[in-house]
């Protein structure tokens, strides 16, 4: 179940991306203990993580629907640390990651267990209302952002269901905090528990606690 075929791994290898293998291992294993259904992927980029993903969303016949406006995060923008200059639209001027996810999609075989939505999360959020079994969060990194991505999907994830987290760092010296803030939202709440870690990727679970807006709770302070 958790396995990528050797063609697989060599498509989510050559995408783009910002998922170390362990991790990516680690996120299959994951997605393997979560129930058949509806899976949400936030944060696509160039199809990376969507292929692990997908792989075992099409093994269990799973649906995963990623989503992103394909214009980059803050820190994929010109001058910054993780900008790829040949992900720039000529046309736009704009990074444009579609048509490498597209492309990656393809060639991992995965047009009909993925489908891409290209839109900003705010945007999507105003209409999603299915229940989600794993919810895979990896979007934008600002706190604003990040505890909107949070509230807006997590709260649909059904009991039992899977919600993992990436770029979680407790330690400021290893990178931004928000990841790590949403986590400590989730937990500190009771609607999570934490299963496991690997690197900077957390997995959690929900548990029956009502999501906190269901309980009109303020949430736990972040630290
Ligand atoms: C860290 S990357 C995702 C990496 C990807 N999961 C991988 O395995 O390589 C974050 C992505 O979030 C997207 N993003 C940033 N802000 C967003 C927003 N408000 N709505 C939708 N997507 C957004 C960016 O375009 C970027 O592709």
């Amino acid at each position: 179940m958790t396995h990528l075929s050797p063609e697989r791994r060599s498509v989510a290898d050559a995408a783009p991306g910002f998922l170390p293998d362990d991790e990516a291992d680690a996120l299959r294993a994951a997605a393997a203990g979560a129930r058949p259904g509806l899976w949400l992927e936030i944060g696509t980029y160039c199809g990376k993580s969507t292929v692990h993903l997908g792989s075992v969303a099409e093994g269990v016949g799973s649906q995963l629907v990623s989503v992103d406006h394909h214009q980059g995060s803050e820190e994929n923008q010109p001058g910054w640390e993780w900008h790829d200059a040949s992900l720039v639209d000529p046309h736009t001027g704009r990074l444009e990651t579609l048509p490498r996810a597209r492309h990656t999609l393809h060639d991992a075989g995965l047009e009909g267990t993925v489908t891409l939505v290209v839109a900003s999360t705010q945007q999507t959020a105003s209409w999603w209302c299915a229940p989600i079994e794993m919810l895979f969060l990896d979007g934008n990194h600002t706190e604003e952002v990040a505890q909107h991505d949070y509230a807006a999907f997590a709260r649909h994830l059904t009991e039992g269901a899977v919600l993992a987290v990436h770029d979680v760092f407790p330690d400021p010296r290893d990178g931004g905090r928000p990841p790590w803030h949403v986590v400590q939202r989730a937990v500190g709440s009771g609607a999570f528990e934490e299963v496991s870690v690997c690197g900077s990727l957390r997995i959690l679970r929900r548990t029956a606690t009502p999501f906190e807006d269901d309980v009109h709770g303020d949430g736990p302070s972040l630290t």
